[in-house]
């Protein structure tokens, strides 16, 4: 067994992490969900233990063992998780989204298993945008003073199926954090390796292929210089 070495480089810090999709029931049988395995976000709080921090990990209907060490809350829809997250993000110093949230949900959660027969037609749902949940953290206000509750450091992660940078980009300015974390979607969804691209309001900068566990003691090493140069 070889232990892994990591300076514990976020000791005495909070960290606050959502990982995997959010299944938006239609019915009691079905729902929307997504391909996102959870397995970056779990690297991730894995990587932020080892470091040496308090980690809680909001998470979604997903396959996955939780990392030793590690708080794990389970949601299901986006509401759940954004009330879980929202209720705990003022007292970590931390906040990195990872999870896939669906955008939408189905408007009316039919009561009764939708059935077809003596239908003539399909059903058609209406859908209801859900909260951007990491946008609402980087609203927080933040801490009055230094370890005061308030708004944690924000990453967002960003996976896109083309013109990667350009989106990360828009993301950053968007939701108002100062880190972007980009990856080309869905060819690594549920795989065990990546490539990252981190972008800030300088630049880019490319972590390059690697597993997820890798990447993530990589981005959580980053996170922490962030921190110690007194970004967070
Ligand atoms: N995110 C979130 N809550 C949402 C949607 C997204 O917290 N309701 C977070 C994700 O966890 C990720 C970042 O925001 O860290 C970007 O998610 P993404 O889906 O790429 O951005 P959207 O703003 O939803 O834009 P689009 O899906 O159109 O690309
Ligand atoms: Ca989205």
């Amino acid at each position: 067994l070889v232990a892994h070495f990591q300076p514990k480089l976020l000791a005495g810090r909070r960290v606050l992490i959502t990982a995997g999709p959010t299944f938006e029931p239609i019915d009691p049988v079905r729902g929307i969900t997504n391909l996102s395995s959870g397995k970056m976000g779990f690297a991730i709080a894995r990587a932020a233990r080892e470091a040496g921090a308090e980690v809680l990990l909001v998470a979604g209907p997903v396959h996955l063992p939780t990392p030793r060490g590690v708080r794990r809350v389970d949601v299901r829809t986006a509401r759940e998780m954004h009330d879980a997250v929202l209720a705990a993000a003022p007292r970590h110093g931390v906040f990195v989204a990872t999870a896939a949230v669906a955008d939408w949900r189905p408007a009316t959660l039919s009561e009764h298993k939708i059935k077809k027969g003596g239908r003539k037609l399909a059903p058609s749902f209406e859908l209801t945008e859900n909260p951007d949940i990491l946008a609402e953290v980087a609203r927080l206000a933040p801490p009055a003073a230094p370890g005061a509750p308030g708004r944690p450091y924000c990453v967002g992660f960003a996976a896109e199926s083309h013109d990667l940078l350009h989106h990360a980009r828009e993301k950053l300015a968007r939701k108002g954090v100062p880190l972007i974390v980009g990856n080309l979607g869905p060819a690594t969804f549920g795989r065990d390796d990546n490539a990252l691209l981190l972008v800030d309001a300088q630049g880019h900068r490319a972590l390059p292929q690697a597993d997820k566990l890798t990447l993530a003691r990589a981005l959580v090493a980053e996170i922490a210089q962030r921190l110690a140069d007194g970004e967070g």
